[in-house]
Parts: structure tokens; sequence; C-alpha cells
């Protein structure tokens, strides 16, 4: 029976009537994790080449990310940032990530399953040349064994997004386009350091979307300086104009060494918004999306119509193995997290030597397939009873049941016998409430000192 007492209000949340502004004090990461272990460097070696020669997947699902770390310009508010683009030093890592494709492609692990979903990320990948990623899209579809609907989506922005890039994207199998909008406000935009102005990206979204050659999907952030209620909604309605075929609404979260802070502090700009602003930007953009009929696919994601899938944010929050290629990129394999050089020179000179590009190895939790389930339903705003692997013999949904009741009591969730779905304010706060889920788990796994069996 598990004693929720002994928990504080980050776990429990807050008594308040108010739960969707003040049930949690603010969102403390972008995603809710578990611990792992660190594997010791000299491990690391062995393991992978283990790991890359086995031919066994922990589950079926299986998805490739590509990471592109450069940007034209370094955002106010980002905390992605790694390289400043030149095309010397973009062609340069372009050659070096072929090499690496072929490479990770030609391992016994990689032939021997399927993959469902590949993300080339940043960073900003439309900083590559239009031919760029034509090779790059018909290298993955070259190399990688995929799935006959297998999602290839190309990340990054509509500056300099030409009719040429998006043509050589297509004829390079790219079959979704993810575009960074953040703000369509023009002083939003040019506090955040954006490029281009309202109308230019307005016209620009309009024109990709109405081409109907592959879903279009924007991200939009809540909370950003100068974006009031007033403009968040101009936002929401601007994307509704556009015809874009899906939504990324994100809370904005300033890590430590974005510029954002320091202009803040030099009174340069005004503040972010607070997490309570931010709690009544999301109400307002849940009330608006369900309003205008868009199909809610997750906590904070919309189509408008079914074809857009996001089967690669939905999969990657399961317990799909991701495999990485690039430098900065992350992923794991057979219960193994990996991240890979960070910087490029660490990077592409591993590439040429021929060592690992993995930079850092651990070990995931052992709880870790609970760990996925939970966040995968936290962040489709139900979890289900089935979903769950048990935990040490018992059903996880009825061991959390103490819990899930008290979530009741503050308006954050509501149980019922199989299901617990979140409330607006639950979904405003998902990241917390599985992060309290997971380090419940942890706790009671460290008590208990002894291995623990997980039905996966
Ligand atoms: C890694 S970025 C790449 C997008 C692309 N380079 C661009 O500039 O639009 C992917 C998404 O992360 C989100 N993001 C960036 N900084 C963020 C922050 N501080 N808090 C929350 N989301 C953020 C943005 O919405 C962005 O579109
Ligand atoms: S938001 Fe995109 S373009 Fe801006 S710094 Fe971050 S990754 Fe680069």
């Amino acid at each position: 029976m598990l004693d929720i007492y002994k928990f504080d209000e980050s776990i429990l949340g807050a008594n308040t009537p108010d739960p969707l502004r003040f049930a949690f004090v603010k969102k403390a990461s972008p995603h809710a994790g578990g611990m792992a272990t660190p594997i010791k460097p000299e491990q690391t070696v062995s393991l992978l080449n283990d790991l890359y020669s086995s031919e066994v997947s922990k589950n079926n699902k299986r998805c490739l990310y590509i990471h592109i770390p450069f940007c034209r310009v370094r955002c106010t508010f980002c905390n992605f940032f790694q390289n400043a683009a030149s095309r010397k030093l973009v062609d340069d890592y372009f050659a070096a990530l072929m090499a690496e494709i072929k490479l990770k492609a030609s391992m016994p692990w990689t032939q021997s399953g399927t993959f469902h979903a590949v993300y080339i990320g940043g960073g900003t990948p439309t900083d590559l040349s239009p031919l760029q990623v034509e090779l790059l899209g018909k290298a993955i579809r070259k190399h990688f064994p995929l799935a006959t609907d297998c999602e290839i989506t190309l990340e990054g922005r509509i500056n300099r997004f030409s009719d040429e890039m998006f043509e050589r994207a297509l004829a390079g199998g790219f079959n979704r386009f993810s575009f960074g909008i953040q703000s369509f406000n023009t002083q939003v935009r040019r506090s955040a350091k954006r490029l281009d102005d309202r109308e230019v990206v307005l016209e620009r979204v309009s024109r990709l979307s109405q081409t109907d050659q592959a879903p279009i999907i924007l991200d939009l952030l809540y909370g950003l300086p100068y974006q009031s209620l007033e403009v968040f909604e101009q936002d929401l309605k601007d994307y509704l104009a556009t015809g874009a075929h899906g939504l990324d609404l994100y809370q904005l979260v300033v890590g430590g060494n974005a510029p954002m802070l320091n202009l803040v502090e030099k009174g340069r700009i005004p503040p972010p918004a607070t997490s309570a602003e931010k709690a009544s930007m999301y109400e307002l953009g849940s009330e608006f999306m369900a309003q205008h009929h868009m199909r809610q696919l997750s906590v904070n994601h919309w189509a408008r119509d079914n074809r857009e899938r996001s089967q690669y944010n939905s999969l990657a929050k399961t317990y799909a193995e991701v495999l990485p290629i690039g430098c900065g990129a992350g992923g794991n394999m057979g219960g193994y997290g990996m991240m890979n050089h960070r910087t490029l020179d660490n990077y592409m000179s591993a590439v040429k030597s021929g060592d690992p590009v993995v930079a850092m190895m651990t070990k995931q939790h052992a709880l870790e397939p609970i760990f996925a389930a939970l966040k995968s339903g936290f962040d489709s705003g139900v979890l289900a009873r089935y979903f769950l692997p048990s935990f040490h013999g018992v059903s996880t949904f009825d061991f959390f049941g103490p819990l899930f009741k008290e979530w009741q009591r503050k308006g954050l969730v509501e149980v019922e016998q199989n299901y617990v779905s979140l409330t607006l304010a639950g979904r405003f706060w998902a990241v917390s409430l599985a992060q309290a889920c997971i380090q419940v788990l942890q706790l009671k796994h460290q008590e208990q000192n002894a291995p623990m069996s997980v039905a996966v």
C-alpha cells in the first residue's frame, strides 16, 4: 500500500482552488525521466560493439534520430543551440554525417528490424543546402530498413526554406515537415532574434500547406517576452489561417545558458511569463483548439486532420529504441542510453579516426519500461491500466491508486476503474505528474533494495 502522506507538495500537488495555475511551483524540466547509471568510459567500446552486432531488439518499434547541430542565428530563448552555421562547417559536417550513416546502417542490429519513424532534428536541419537535404533523405531510404509507412520528418524553419528545398526534400523522401514558428508576432519574433517578420512567415507557411504535398506542422511557444494573451490568441488564429496540418504548443522553459535571462537582467526586454501566466495561455490554447475541432494527439499536440500522425513524438516517449546519429544526438538501445559527442571537433575527429562517436553511455533504470509507459501515458493525457507493466508483481495502476485519488481531489485527474484521465490542469502539469510517479517508484525501488521483476 502506498503511504502518500510522507510525500510533500512536489509529489502530491498543492491544496489550491486553482490547480491549473498553482498545483505545482513550476515545470522543472522539459521532459520527465528516471535515474540511470553511468557506464565506465573503458567499458563503452565493447558494450557498443555488443549492441551493434546483436540482432535482438527490446521491442519491435524503432526510430532513427539524426542531428544537425547548426543554426544561422541563435534565438534568445533556446537551450538547443550548438554552433553557428557557416557553409564550410556544414559541408564538412555533412560529409562526416554521411560516413556515420553508412557505418551505422551496416551494423547487424540496424538491419535486423524495422524503423517506424525517422526524425532529422536540430539545431536547424533546413540550414543544410537543398541538395544535402535530398541526399540525406535518399541515403536514409537506401540504407535503412524502413516500414512502408515510415514517417520521415525534416525539422527546421521557414527562413530560406525555398521552393527548391521543398522539392528536393520531397524527392529525397521526406513526408513530414515540422517548422519552428514560436510566434507569428513581429515584435515577439524580433525580441527573440527570430528571422523574418509575421507577413513573410504567414505567407510561406500558407503556401507550403496549400501544396498538400506533405503534412506541415508548426511549433508555437507560449510565455515569450511581449507575447501577451492577446498576441498568443492571434498566433493561434494565424496557425488556423495558414491551413497547416498540425500544431505543437510548447511552454517556454528557459535554461541557464539561454541569452534571454541575461537580456532580462539588463532590462533590455521584459521577463518571460510566470508559470501561472503560462497556465492561462495553455488554457486559452486548449480551448481554442477544441473550439476549432482540432484533434488532440497529446497534451501539447493537435492535428487538423488524420494526415498528421506524429509518430516519432509519440514513439520516442514509449519504450521504443532510438538510434542516434550525428553530433549531439541522443538515443537508447537495448536498455542503454547513449549521447554522441556534443562538440563538433570531438565528433569530427571520432568519425575520421573510426572511434565511436558515443561520448557517454548509461544503463537505464531497471524500472525504465514502467517509466516509459508512465511518460507516454501522461503525455497522451490518459493512463490506461493495461498499458502499465506490473511493478514487483502488483498492478502499477493499483499501486498508484492512493496518489491518483489525491490528485483527483486536487482537480488534476479523473479516476475510473481502468483509466486515469488528465483534467486541463493535469494536462498542463503532465510532466510534473509523470515525474512524481517516477520519483515514487524509484524511492520504493531503493527501499526494497531488491532486484525488481518488470513484466513488459
Ligand atoms: C530544437 S528546436 C529546433 C527548431 C528550429 N531550429 C527553429 O528554430 O524553429 C525545436 C523546438 O523546441 C522548442 N524550444 C526551443 N527552445 C525552447 C525553450 N526554451 N522552451 C521550450 N521549448 C523550446 C521550439 O518550439 C522549437 O521549435
Ligand atoms: S530555436 Fe531553432 S534556430 Fe533558434 S537557436 Fe534553437 S535550434 Fe537554433
